[in-house]
């Protein structure tokens, strides 16, 4: 039972045993996500500072300085993945391919594969806007003891474990579910540990916020356009209001605690959208439904899809139930 200020790495050991395929490897990873995400939240909080140094032109004689942030976070949860040897495979949005993890004795014991985009929202770090890092995990299809495949990571987000994210913000939090509901825990920078301050999180069924770069309306499918537009009109609890961050984490977080629908449609000039199917959208649309939410495509179920590809973007509706339904509705019209 989830109890309010519990800390992170507490609520992990008590919650072992509720999880079906429980061998501690879990738990383990989700406490690799923990350290990766102090070591990310670190740097994300100077970056300020590091830009300063940038701005001047200066590289230091290791380069280090200059790498941006995203290649930074990108790293850091590699590393941490791998130097603890708790997964067998891991496939990111800023990698070609998948890496393949060799356990320690090189057979391939892990069970899990990882997703990760390590760092959403990148145009907001330079302004000081908040981001954030979306993982996903899997039990791998493929036999243990062998190297990992692309199946293991082409699954459907309906066959995921785990998924959550951390948001960098105002406060850093890590939320997640290993669907059992979803749980968000604040970070106490002062003594870097994760305390559990949003049990059990839920979407409203309704809500009056839209979340969608309006920048492209031209270019949306008419459908989403006469949604826009119903969402402006003045009726009943509308007009909704629009909030756009620019980091679906932030959108996705602020539209489950307060009510809202976030969209990233197809357009003229992208014809699947821009956000990742395995690296954003199921992870995403996993917490969504643990939330009591909804995520679709516009059409179909997201977690539904059988994915083709590690890079595969897709249209994305993502929040609470009925807003969720109404753009589906707008849509099929
Ligand atoms: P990333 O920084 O990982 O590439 O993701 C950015 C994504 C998503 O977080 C955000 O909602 C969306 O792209 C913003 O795109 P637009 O600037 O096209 O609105
Ligand atoms: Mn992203
Ligand atoms: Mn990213």
């Amino acid at each position: 039972m989830a109890k309010k200020n519990q800390t992170l790495g507490e609520f992990i050991i008590e919650n072992q045993a509720s999880f079906k395929y429980t061998s501690g490897e879990l738990s383990r990873l989700i406490n690799s996500i923990r350290l990766a995400a102090k070591v990310v939240n670190h740097e994300v909080n100077k970056a300020g500072l590091v830009d300063i140094i940038g701005a001047a032109g200066e590289t230091n004689i290791q380069g280090e300085d200059q790498q941006k942030l995203d290649v930074y976070a990108n790293d850091k949860f590699i590393q941490t993945l791998t130097n603890r040897n708790i997964v067998c495979g891991i496939a990111s949005e800023e990698e070609d391919d998948f890496i393949t993890v060799n356990s320690q004795d090189e057979n391939h014991q892990n069970k899990y594969v990882v997703l990760i985009d390590p760092l959403d929202g990148s145009s907001n770090i330079d302004v000081n806007v908040s981001v954030g890092t979306i993982f996903s995990i899997y039990r791998r299809v493929t036999p243990v003891g062998t190297p990992v495949q692309l199946e293991d990571f082409l699954q459907k987000g309906s066959e995921q474990v785990a998924a959550g994210y951390v948001v960098y913000g105002t406060s850093t939090m890590l939320v997640y579910t290993t669907g059992d509901g979803v749980n968000g825990f604040t970070l106490n920078p002062a003594i870097g540990t994760f305390y559990l301050s949003h049990p059990n999180m839920q979407f409203p069924e309704d809500g009056k916020i839209y979340s969608v770069n309006e920048g492209n309306y031209i270019h949306f499918p008419q459908g989403v356009k006469n949604y826009i537009k119903y969402c402006q009109e003045e009726e009943g609890n509308r007009p909704y209001t629009s909030r756009y961050i620019g980091s679906l984490v932030s959108d996705f977080h602020r539209n489950m605690i307060k009510g809202g629908i976030y969209m990233y449609p197809k357009s003229s000039k992208n014809s699947n959208g821009k956000l990742r199917l395995l690296y954003e959208c199921n992870p995403m649309a996993f917490l969504a439904e643990q939330a009591n939410g909804k995520a679709s495509d516009g059409f179909n179920r997201i977690m539904d899809v059988e994915p083709t590809e590690l890079h595969q973007r897709i249209p994305f509706f993502c929040g609470s139930k009925n807003m969720v339904e109404k753009a589906e509705e707008f849509m099929r019209d």
